[in-house]
C-alpha cells in the first residue's frame, strides 16, 4: 500500500483519539494527517507521534488532496461532509449510523463480509454500530458452519459508547454520590452511578433506535433480510468494553465442541473454552485489545440446534476505529 494522506474527523473525540492510536499500532503508512474537530475546536493543537497538529474545522479545501477520510463526528456532520471528501478522491469510511441503511453503501465488518467492499460506486463505506460488529464477528463462522436460523441478544454496554463527555459525565456522577448529592445526568439518558439505564429514544412500540441497529445492521451484513433477529440493549456502569449474552439457534444440531472447534479458528476471535469462577470474557481485559473474546458456550437443553455464549469486546477499538482502519487497509490498495 502507498501511503496515504489521512484525515480524521472528529479526531478530538473518543473513537477519533482510538483511531490516532490504531493506525501507529499498525504502522499505517502515511504520508500526511489532518485532524479535523469541530469549528470551535479549530486552531488547538492535538499531539500524535511527537508532533503537534493543528484542528482544522471541516471544509471543502480540508479534504483537498485527502486519499483517505476517517469520519467519527457523528451522523450529521457525515452527512454534510463525506460526500465532499469522497468528491474530493477521497475513500470515505463512516463510523456514525448516516449511510449504513443506504443500499449503494457497503456496511462492512472484514471478518464477516469484506466481499461487500467489491461494490462501492459513491466511495463511502459504513462502520456497523459496535454491538453489532461484536456480536457478528461471533456468530458469522458459526453461520458459514451450520446456517443461522434466529439470534436473542441482551447487551451490556460500556459508556464509552456514548463519546468522550459521558465518561466525564459518569465520573462526576459517581463523585456527586460519593457527597451523598444528587447526580446530574445531560449527556447519559440518566444517573448510572450504582445503576444501569435502559436508554435511547424509545418509539410508541417500545423498542430502541439501538435495538433497530442491531435488527438492520445484522440483516444487511449477512444478506439475510428477514432473518429473526431479538435484541433488548442495556447501558450498565462499565468505562469501556461492551458484553453480550446470545442465544443463537442453527439450522443442524449444534454441541459445545463443535462451537469450540469453528470458534477456536475464527478470525479476530479469543476463546475461553474453560469455564470457573472469573473465567470468562470481561471488559476490564478486553479493553485496549483487537479480539473478541468468546467464552461461556453453551448447549440449550431444550433445543438441540441452539447454543448460548457470552461476547466481550473493546467498543471504541474493535466496535469502532480498529474496524475502520481494518477496512481502509483493504481499500486503500
Ligand atoms: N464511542 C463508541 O464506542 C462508538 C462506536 C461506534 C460508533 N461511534 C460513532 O462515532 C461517532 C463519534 O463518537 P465518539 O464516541 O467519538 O463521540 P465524541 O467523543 O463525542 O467525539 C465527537 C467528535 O466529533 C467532533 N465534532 C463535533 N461536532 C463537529 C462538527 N460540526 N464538525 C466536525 N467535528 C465535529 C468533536 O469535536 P470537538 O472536540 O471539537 O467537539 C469530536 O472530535 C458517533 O457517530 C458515534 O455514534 C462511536
Amino acid at each position: 500500500m502507498k501511503a496515504q494522506h489521512v484525515a480524521i474527523v472528529g479526531a478530538t473525540g473518543a473513537v477519533g483519539q482510538e483511531m490516532l492510536r490504531v493506525l501507529a499500532d499498525r504502522r499505517f503508512a502515511m504520508a500526511s494527517l489532518r485532524l479535523i474537530a469541530s469549528p470551535g475546536s479549530a486552531g488547538r493543537t492535538v499531539r500524535f507521534a511527537e508532533r503537534d497538529y493543528v484542528l482544522m474545522a471541516p471544509s471543502r479545501e480540508a479534504f483537498e488532496g485527502v486519499d483517505l477520510a476517517l469520519f467519527s463526528a457523528g451522523a450529521s456532520v457525515s452527512r454534510a461532509w463525506a460526500p465532499v471528501a469522497a468528491a474530493c478522491g477521497a475513500w470515505v469510511v463512516d463510523n456514525s449510523s448516516a449511510y449504513r441503511q443506504d443500499p449503494e453503501i457497503p456496511l462492512v465488518v472484514p471478518e464477516v463480509n469484506a466481499e461487500a467492499l467489491a461494490n462501492n460506486p459513491r466511495r463511502i463505506i459504513a462502520n456497523p454500530n459496535c454491538s453489532t460488529i461484536q456480536m457478528l464477528v461471533a456468530l458469522a463462522p458459526m453461520h458459514r458452519a451450520w446456517g443461522l436460523e434466529r439470534v436473542v441478544v441482551s447487551t451490556y454496554q460500556a459508556i464509552s459508547g456514548k463519546g468522550a463527555r459521558a465518561l466525564d459525565e459518569f465520573d462526576a456522577q459517581v463523585r456527586a454520590d460519593g457527597r451523598g448529592e444528587s447526580p446530574a445526568h445531560e449527556i447519559l439518558p440518566g444517573i448510572l452511578s450504582g445503576n444501569l439505564l435502559c436508554d435511547w429514544a424509545h418509539g410508541d412500540d417500545g423498542w430502541s433506535e439501538e435495538e433497530r441497529k442491531m435488527v438492520a445492521e445484522t440483516r444487511k451484513i449477512l444478506s439475510m433480510p428477514s432473518l429473526a433477529v431479538s435484541p433488548t440493549t442495556v447501558r450498565v456502569p462499565v468505562r469501556n468494553g461492551h458484553s453480550e449474552s446470545v442465544w443463537a439457534r442453527f439450522a443442524r444440531p449444534v454441541t459445545r465442541a463443535m462451537a469450540h472447534e469453528v470458534l477456536g479458528a475464527a478470525e479476530g476471535v479469543v476463546l475461553t473454552r474453560e469455564s470457573g469462577p472469573g473465567v470468562h470474557p470481561q471488559p476490564r481485559t478486553a479493553s485496549g485489545q483487537d479480539a473478541v473474546f468468546v467464552g461461556r458456550v453453551r448447549e440449550d437443553g431444550g433445543d438441540p440446534n441452539a447454543l448460548m455464549f457470552f461476547v466481550v469486546s473493546d467498543n471504541v477499538r474493535k466496535g469502532a476505529a480498529l474496524n475502520a482502519v481494518q477496512i481502509a487497509e483493504r481499500v486503500c490498495l
